[in-house]
């Protein structure tokens, strides 16, 4: 299978997009032909810092390579550096409904958060995420909650394409981790970790053991004191449970028997050893990748050639089938 998916470059790589995307996407690296990214043009939708961007992509690559991509393995690159997303965009545009733009979830969202800033690009944005994952004909696209519904869109417009001017896309499925597809905000549970939140609810991968410790005690908790696994009435300590387990490798019910009869506190303690152990490597190898520059330019040229020729190859056949040849 051909396995398609990016992250955006601003703010820190957290928690949530590791275990709900980046985590699948290295294991499924051993088995499939895949492609990683940088988004970068989505990125621009909100306000952003011209200057510190670049340094933010870069980041974001070390990241993917610190947390366990395998360059070898898997084709890794910045998205604007490739113009045909860009050029597919503008070509399904011209298939995509508005409606179905204007009823996305995540526009709706940005446009309320950014009410000064409701640019064109943010309600196109599923059309450049579609043509993101068509371009290369990806069978599948590992992502976490948040973005089914972007890639239901993809699946939209490829059928109305094929369509219309012949089968050419496929229509590509999302992968979501059985558990840890939406992991939530330390600060408050009833909403998604987000890495343009503030710097208390999430934890980033690369995250200081003093400062884990300090997010991880002051994230809210419910009323009660039992350690139980419970989205509705004990959504705090469920995330915090949802975490131990993903990181410790253990089911849910092992932990919550392991904390029967003991306190949120004796509780959180646990898990912050469990966070800190587990991110350790990943700030050792950022650490030693962040001084191999020609490395990193390296995987980004390589992997830059390889996603070049199969979008070449795409946008031919989209310019063909729609006359523009
Ligand atoms: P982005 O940068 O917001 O998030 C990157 C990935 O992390 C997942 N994620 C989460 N998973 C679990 N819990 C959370 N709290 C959490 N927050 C984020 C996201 O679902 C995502 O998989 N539009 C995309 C980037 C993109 C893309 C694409 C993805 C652009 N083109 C093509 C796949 C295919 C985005 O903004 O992700």
């Amino acid at each position: 299978m051909r396995i398609l998916s990016g992250i955006q470059p601003t703010g820190d790589i957290h928690i949530g997009n590791y275990l709900g995307a980046l985590r699948q996407w290295i294991s499924l690296q051993d088995k499939n032909e895949c492609i990683f990214f940088v988004a970068d043009l989505h990125s621009l939708t909100v306000p952003y810092d011209p200057k510190t961007l670049q340094k933010s992509i870069i980041e974001k690559i070390i990241s993917y390579v610190a947390a366990g991509l395998d360059p070898e393995k898997s084709a890794i690159f910045v998205q604007s550096q490739i113009k045909e997303h860009t050029e597919l965009c503008w070509l399904l545009n011209t298939v995509c409904p508005v409606g179905e733009l204007e009823r996305m979830t995540q526009y709706k969202e940005k446009a309320k958060k950014f009410k000064n800033n409701i640019n064109a690009g943010l309600l196109d944005y599923p059309v450049l995420m579609a043509a993101d994952i068509l371009l290369y004909k990806a069978d599948a696209v590992p992502v976490g909650k948040d973005q089914t519904q972007h890639v239901e869109l993809a699946r939209t417009l490829a059928r109305k394409f094929n369509q219309k001017f012949g089968k050419t896309f496929i229509e590509p499925a999302d992968v979501l981790p059985k558990m840890g597809a939406k992991i939530m905000s330390l600060i408050d549970p009833k909403k998604k970790m987000s890495k343009t939140d503030a710097p208390q609810s999430y934890i980033s991968l690369f995250e200081e053991p003093e400062s884990i410790q300090k997010k991880i005690m002051s994230a809210t908790t419910d009323s009660g004191k039992n350690i139980k696994y419970d989205l509705v009435k004990k959504a705090g300590i469920t995330n915090l449970l949802t975490i131990y387990s993903l990181l410790e490798n253990k089911p849910i019910k092992e932990i919550e028997k392991k904390f029967k009869n003991k306190g949120y506190s004796e509780f959180k303690k646990s898990l912050i050893k469990v966070v800190i152990d587990f991110l350790k490597p990943f700030r050792k190898k950022q650490k030693e990748l962040a001084t191999r520059e020609v490395y990193i330019k390296e995987i980004l040229s390589r992997g830059k050639n390889k996603a070049q020729s199969i979008a070449q190859t795409t946008i031919q056949e989209v310019k063909e089938k729609m006359g523009l040849i």
